[in-house]
């Protein structure tokens, strides 16, 4: 498959007379794509029932016209203010009970039954125009879902709906009870309608109670995400994508992914580290201007796991944002590293954010490939470097990976709804998992938790997945190769109670974990053979043979054949030689690499990326700072 750029355009941010230039500009600088559409709907919809598609029609012609492909948004997470006249009760509600107002973005609720038909009547009218448009190749629905906070609400509607969700799911508020163990306490219910949502309580409310709520969100943002998925798709025959977010687990991407024919996701790597991801401060600083080196790369390999093998990158930062504590300047080369990076694992598209930075409102300290006054920001020459290389370089496809990670959004509410020891939490212990297979030089597939065939993987680990599928652990069982599961997993029912037998129930493997205890950072549990467990371990009592042990002599690994239990949450030092350890059973071959190194397979070619602010050299090739080489494998 031929990989593509593209950019993000607000054709209505900008007078009409320079559309032709910019499309002109936009297909001379090598892109295909630009999405488009995405916050428009007071263009489209002037008052409520007068559509005005007369602009819109000429963008799209204009940008066609000069061969280019538009992305079409349905603007649904920007409601015109007109649309809170007609229903005053559409707004989300936070945890404290406040309502999240007009004035920005995303202000609406996903259980909002009127909102929803509204959303339905303008794509609908969208897609009725466009369906057909020779130059509408692909579709995105709303735009990133869940950001701001905005997939749980603590409103009426929600509350009626998750009732609703409630009756349909356990059938009788006896069942629920049960389910729940609400005889703790006396939170016991006699009716449906008694059932509140779980904020404001005293204390903590019934973890049961959370996670039921939690999976009542993320269901319902797969429903309105379906509600116009059906409806495009009754009227084109272009994919569908959603653009995802960095470090957002608040619903269930995989029941998104479902009803998507591609997964795209938002990329703004500077951003990130400085605002979401945990490290040390050293860490923060030497990769300032680069970002974190195996961040981007989790995400590709997650979102092509969502994505079912097709994922795009959709908003690829371009320079500065405006969103972070600190937003430094990307150091030359980035954006080139960034979209090769993409390519590597697996993307079709990747497009930049955005054509030119706006000169008001929320986002004008947002850099562009343009500054406002439409002179070339640093990435407009990088970007049409990279449209030059990917003309002169062959079609690339994704290999299979050497190692499957089991990624599970249901464990990361899980942890957060009860998380027992500050700083355990599914995103961050399977990220550093898969940090430490990266700098084995390892290439990974993410495998979501229903996984049932396991057999192309020489080595799987499902770190902290609260509940392993039936499929799961039949897959588990038939697995030939090296496995490594836990800390945690299986430690909890799918209703969120301790299963006795106590856990980890894994196949063929006698253990029972009898106590758990977390830790503060400065109190690790030493392993025998160097390391430590920080935040989290477990003391089992086994008959399986004992890999590893902490220094106060508890089994830290466990293995029955090539099925092996973890017992705490390893530091890097443990984690490495964990790993490697268990390479070398599964027969992979590792190589160990230079700090913010990374490498990258695809079927065809081996890439090399140095997140580096130096030259590095490595097997006698010299990788420049920021820079990004690659030969024929
Ligand atoms: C994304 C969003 C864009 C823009 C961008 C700025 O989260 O989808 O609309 O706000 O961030 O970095």
């Amino acid at each position: 498959m031929k990989r593509t750029l593209g950019v993000c355009y607000y054709p209505e941010h900008w007078p009409e007379e320079q559309w032709q230039e910019d499309a002109a500009r936009m297909a001379a600088l090598g892109l295909t794509w630009v999405r488009i559409g995405e916050f428009a709907w007071i263009k489209m919809e002037p008052e409520p029932g007068r559509y005005d598609w007369s602009w819109l029609d000429r963008a799209v012609e204009t940008l066609g016209r000069h061969g280019l492909q538009v992305v079409l948004g349905t603007p649904t997470a920007t409601p015109p203010r007109w649309m809170l006249d007609r229903h005053p009760d559409m707004l989300a509600v936070d945890a404290q009970g406040r309502t999240r107002d007009f004035g920005s973005r995303r202000h609406y609720d996903f259980s909002h039954l009127g909102y929803r038909v509204e959303c339905a009547r303008i794509v609908q009218a969208m897609a009725e125009r466009y369906g057909k448009n020779p130059h509408v190749a692909a579709w995105q629905t709303d735009n990133e879902y869940a950001c701001h906070d905005t997939v749980l609400s603590y409103s009426p509607a929600a509350l009626s709906a998750f009732r609703e969700w409630c009756a349909q799911r356990y059938q009788s508020p006896d069942a629920l009870n049960r389910a729940w163990g609400n005889v703790f306490w006396s939170m016991e219910y006699d009716s449906f309608d008694q059932i509140g949502l779980p904020n404001l309580t005293v204390t903590e409310a019934n973890p049961a109670h959370v996670m039921a709520f939690r999976r009542f969100a993320s269901d319902e943002v797969v429903r309105f995400n379906r509600l116009q998925t059906e409806i495009i798709r009754k009227y084109s025959p272009a994919p569908i994508a959603h653009n995802y977010m960095g470090a957002v687990t608040d619903f269930d991407h995989f029941d998104t992914g479902a009803d998507l024919d591609i997964a795209s996701w938002d990329s703004y790597p500077l951003g990130f580290l400085s605002d979401r991801i945990p490290a040390t401060e050293a860490h923060k600083l030497r990769f300032l201007r680069q970002g974190d080196p195996d961040f981007q790369a989790f995400h590709h390999d997650l979102y092509r796991a969502v994505g079912r093998g097709r994922w795009w990158i959709m908003e690829q930062q371009p320079g500065p944002v405006n969103w972070a504590p600190y937003n430094p300047d990307p150091l030359p080369g980035m954006a080139r590293l960034w979209a090769w990076e993409a390519f590597a694992h697996g993307a079709e598209a990747v497009c930049y954010f955005r054509w030119r930075q706006a000169p008001f409102a929320q986002e004008q300290m947002h850099a562009g490939l343009l500054r406002p006054d439409s002179a070339p920001a640093p990435a407009f020459e990088e970007a049409a470097l990279v449209a030059r290389e990917l003309a002169a370089m062959p079609d690339q496809s994704t290999a299979r990976a050497d190692v499957g990670l089991v990624f599970d959004y249901a464990s990361a509410w899980a942890w957060q709804t009860q998380p027992q020891g500050r700083g355990f939490d599914h995103l961050w212990l399977a990220f550093h998992m898969y940090k430490g297979l990266r700098r084995l030089g390892l290439n990974v597939d993410i495998l979501p938790p229903d996984t049932a065939d396991l057999s192309d993987y020489p080595l799987v680990l499902a770190p902290g997945v609260a509940t392993l599928s039936e499929g799961f652990l039949r897959a588990l069982a038939a697995h030939k190769g090296q496995s490594i599961i836990g800390p945690r997993s299986n430690s909890k029912t799918v209703e969120f109670s301790t299963p006795v037998p106590l856990p980890p129930n894994l196949p063929g493997m006698s253990a029972t974990v009898a106590r758990v205890e977390s830790l503060p950072p400065q109190m690790p549990v030493p392993l025998r053979d160097g390391g430590a467990f920080l935040h989290w371990r477990e003391k089992v009592e086994t008959t399986a043979s004992v890999v590893e042990a902490t220094t106060d002599g508890f089994p830290a690994l466990i293995a029955s054949g090539g099925l092996h239990y973890l017992t705490g949450w390893p530091d890097e030092v443990a984690l490495d030689r964990i790993l490697a350890a268990a390479c070398t059973r599964a027969g992979l071959g590792i190589e160990r690499l230079p700090e913010g190194l990374r490498r990258r397979d695809s079927a065809t070619h081996r890439f090399l990326f140095n997140y580096n602010a130096e030259q590095v050299s490595w097997n006698g090739t010299e990788i420049p700072a920021a820079g990004v080489v690659w030969h024929k494998l």
